[in-house]
């Protein structure tokens, strides 16, 4: 693969298909600019680690979104499991906790490892009200909860954390050694589908994001490798 442009922030695409196919598939349509891909649950369950290997193989990065969430010692082993496979970002819920997240970190090598390991903060789909409803509390400050997993993922050694467009510019300016991973992310004007906070590639880019993940913006349009050189396009200050 040859070596892409110089972009405010790394795109990655959410290879969110049933099968291995189906997402070899998909990155075929894409074409050059799907050099990052995340797997995640859906494709994982389904091919396993053949789906991060073929990847690998085909010298595109894999950013593996397991979402670990578990007592440390099982966390660190997964983490270990994934770095070993060649993931080159791997996320865990930053609401584990400082132990699990140091754990998560050191199966992943330690903090300066190839493997980086992200803290997921607040899931993008949800507001303060569903947050506050999922932990039985009044409707959260998402910015404040959003701040303070970051600053336990700081703690611990984390690469970075998940983060929506919104609260981007806030752990950057509180976290400056963290790289935030933005998703929810639409072109202007386009369907949010189940998304509750989105921003587009280049605001999330301009608000301190280091990552990208686009996924249906790209993956259901009709022309995904045009919607991809639009994505790349902003990214490059286009
Ligand atoms: O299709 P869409 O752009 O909404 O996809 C977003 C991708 O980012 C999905 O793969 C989803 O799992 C992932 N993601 C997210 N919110 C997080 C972490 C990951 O939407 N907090």
């Amino acid at each position: 693969m040859t070596p892409g442009p110089a972009l405010a922030a790394e795109p990655i695409v959410a290879l969110d298909v049933p099968t291995l196919d189906d997402a070899l598939r998909l990155a075929d349509r894409i074409g050059e600019d799907c050099r990052f891909v995340k797997v995640g649950l859906e494709l994982f369950t389904a091919a396993g680690p053949a789906a991060v290997e073929r990847f690998r193989a085909r010298g595109a990065d894999v950013f593996l979104d397991l979402k670990f969430h578990d007592i440390p010692n099982t966390v660190r082993g997964a983490v270990r499991s994934a770095a070993a496979l060649g993931a080159r970002l791997v996320t865990v819920h930053a609401s584990g906790g400082a132990e699990m997240l140091a754990a998560a970190v050191e199966g992943a090598g330690g903090a300066e490892a190839a493997c980086g390991v992200l803290g997921v903060t607040i899931l993008t789909s949800m507001t303060g009200a569903s947050a506050g409803s999922a932990w039985g509390r009044p409707a959260v400050n998402v910015r404040e909860e959003v701040l303070r997993l970051a600053g336990t993922a700081a703690a611990a050694g984390c690469h970075g954390v998940v983060c929506s467009g919104e609260e981007v510019a806030a752990v950057r300016a509180e976290w400056p050694r963290l790289s935030p991973l933005v998703p929810g992310v639409r072109f202007a004007g386009g369907d949010r589908q189940d998304q509750a906070r989105v921003v587009t590639p280049g605001e999330a880019a301009s608000r301190g994001a280091r990552y990208v993940v686009v996924g249906r913006a790209v993956t259901a349009a009709e022309d995904p490798r045009g919607a991809m050189a639009r994505v790349v396009g902003e990214l490059a200050g286009g």
